[in-house]
């Protein structure tokens, strides 16, 4: 299978940003352990960051012709604002997971309404930096049970 994750805005700043919401892990840490977690269940991981709403979306519909099975997508801020993020991952009818790091329901309420979430599988808030990884399972357990 191949997955691919993506990490919106600010993303790039984890370890450094608000690290009492975010944790202390780098992304690169992050990416680099899922990578392992992925190549020994045996499926591709892609993992991508962007700052720009429309890369985000460029990466999303590129998806689709280079046949990603999965996206697990922390959206960052877009979550709360970006409609065309949403209408990008409804157009490819890719899978998708939600993932966030913090509790989105526990914070300021603007976080806690999402465009993407009506769309996805399943949404991952609260659980940090292991988020990512209950994701990478769940979709790898979601994909091997479609093609049951
Ligand atoms: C976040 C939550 C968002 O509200 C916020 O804008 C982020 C990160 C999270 O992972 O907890 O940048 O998606």
């Amino acid at each position: 299978y191949r997955i691919l994750l993506l990490n919106g805005p600010n993303l790039n700043m984890l370890g450094q940003r608000e690290p009492e919401i975010y944790g202390s892990a780098t992304l690169a840490h992050i990416e680099s352990e899922l990578r392992h977690h992925a190549e020994s269940v045996g499926v591709t991981l892609d993992c991508r960051q962007s700052n720009a709403e429309y890369e985000l979306i460029d990466w999303v519909q590129e998806a689709a012709s280079s046949k990603v099975d999965y996206i697990i997508i922390n959206p960052a801020a877009y979550t709360h604002t970006s409609i065309a993020l949403r209408d990008a991952l409804a157009g490819v009818a890719i899978p998708f997971i939600e993932v966030h790091l913090s509790n989105i329901h526990g914070r300021e309420p603007f976080r806690r309404h999402s465009y993407l979430a009506e769309l996805a599988a399943a949404v991952i808030c609260g659980c940090g930096a292991q988020g990512y990884e209950l994701a990478l399972r769940a979709a790898v357990a979601k994909l091997k049970q479609r093609d049951n």
